[in-house]
Parts: structure tokens; sequence; C-alpha cells
């Protein structure tokens, strides 16, 4: 499993949130938060289970919006984080973190009305059997998202500490048939990659993020997209 390890790292933890989701990378935050309320619609009251939840940017928000959540992560430090992020949301009694594997999730057959995994599966080694697994304890809806082979992240892929997956669409699709999953719909953004976006300031990212759009509009343009959104029901 990729980056296992790293994200048990203190610092690591720590910097998690600055790193990525500062300067332009606060559009991606807002991307992805986005995708995740449009692919789970109204909230409260389902019951949820977020894997990898990190330091629970989704948990959180979707505890606000009165979700029963779990998050779950292998990682205590980035629970950890998870935690104070929760307490001053305001949203501490409202959800739970569990330190946990997704390869073997501790609840119940169809516990869950939704299960959901974000910035996961590019570390998996075996998708198919987390896929498998979240599919297990959710009754209705499984979403997650994946990093795409023919894109720009190509480019500095290599050079990421832990590297990561990157997918093709038929593989998706074969993976979801595997998992008797039916594709809901699909999204596909970002033409430019997530690590530039989060070296820049907010200002330059936003005028990138414009040119990223109408680069999508072309025809064929999606197929260029470096991440995507996969919303599937049982
Ligand atoms: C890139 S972070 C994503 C965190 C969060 N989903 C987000 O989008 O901000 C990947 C997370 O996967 C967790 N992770 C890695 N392997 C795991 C496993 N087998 N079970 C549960 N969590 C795992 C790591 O601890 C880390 O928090």
């Amino acid at each position: 499993m990729k980056g296992q390890e790293w994200y048990q790292a203190d610092d690591v933890a720590e910097e998690y949130d600055e790193k990525r989701f500062s300067k332009g990378g606060r559009l991606i935050d807002r991307r992805e938060k986005q995708a995740v309320l449009d692919a789970l619609g109204p909230v409260e009251d389902k019951r949820v289970l977020e894997i990898a939840c990190g330091t629970g940017r989704f948990t959180a928000m979707l505890a606000e919006r009165g979700a029963d959540i779990v998050g779950l992560d292998i990682s205590g430090p980035m629970l950890k984080q998870g935690r104070e992020r929760a307490q001053s949301a305001g949203v501490a009694d409202h959800l739970e973190y569990m330190r946990g594997d997704a390869g073997r999730l501790p609840f119940p057959d169809d516990h869950f009305d939704a299960v959901f995994a974000m910035r996961f599966f590019h570390l998996a080694d075996t998708p198919e059997a987390f896929l498998e697994e979240m599919c297990r304890v959710s009754s209705e809806q499984v979403f997650f998202d994946t990093f795409n082979g023919f894109s720009t992240r190509t480019i500095y892929n290599w050079a990421l500490p832990m590297g990561s997956r990157l997918y093709s669409e038929q593989e998706v699709h074969g993976l979801l048939d595997t998992a008797g999953l039916r594709l809901v719909s699909a999204e596909h953004d970002w033409v430019f990659p997530y690590g530039l976006y989060r070296e820049i300031p907010n200002q330059v990212a936003s005028a990138l993020r414009r040119v990223d759009g109408g680069i999508r509009k072309l025809p064929g343009g999606n197929r260029l997209a470096s991440v995507s959104y996969w919303n599937a029901r049982l």
C-alpha cells in the first residue's frame, strides 16, 4: 500500500492541509468538496462512511450538514488533525473517527447508505479488494476519485515520495464491473495538475482554472483531465 507509512508521520499530518489546500490549492479543496456534495446529495441523517478520511476535510463538512458519519483512517496522526478540525468546527459530537484498515472494515454488511473515498485509490496496490470492501458495507452508493494515466499528472508522478497509481478509464470501468457497481455519473476535471495549482497564488490559479475549463470544453478536452470522480450504485 503506497503511502501507508508516509502518512503515519506527525509532521506529514500536521502539514497536510497547508501544503495542499492553501494558495491555488484552495480551488482544489473547494472542487473536491463540491464533487462529494454533488454525488451524495442531501446527507441529513444519511449513514455515511468515509474511508481514508485523513484530516477529515469531508468528514467534518458532512457532519456539519447533518450526516451520520464515520471517518476511518489508518493513520493516528492524520486522525488527530481531524479531531482538532472537528473540535474547532463544533462538530466533534456529531461524527466518529476510527483508526482502521480500509481493507478490513469493522462494520457488518450494508451498514451504511453511502461509502466514499477521496485521494485514496492512487495509493492502492489492490483497488479491487478495497472496492469490494466498500461495496460490502454500503447498501446503496459508492463514490471515489482516481488520478488518470493519460494526463499532465504523469509529468511529475515519478517525483512523488510514494509514487501514485494512475488509472485508465477502461480500468475503472473494469473495477466497477468486477465489484458489481453501476456507474451513475462520472466527472473529469483538472487538465493542469494539482501540483501546479498548489504552488501558485490563488489569483493566478483562478486564471489558470479558467484556461483549464476552456480546454476541457474543447472536443475531446475531457480526455486530458487528470482527475475523475466516479459515482456508482450497487
Ligand atoms: C492522500 S491522503 C487523503 C486524505 C483525505 N481523503 C483527503 O482527501 O484529504 C490518503 C489517506 O489514506 C490513508 N490510508 C492509506 N492506507 C490506508 C488504509 N489501508 N486504510 C485506511 N486509510 C489508509 C492515509 O493514512 C491518508 O490519510
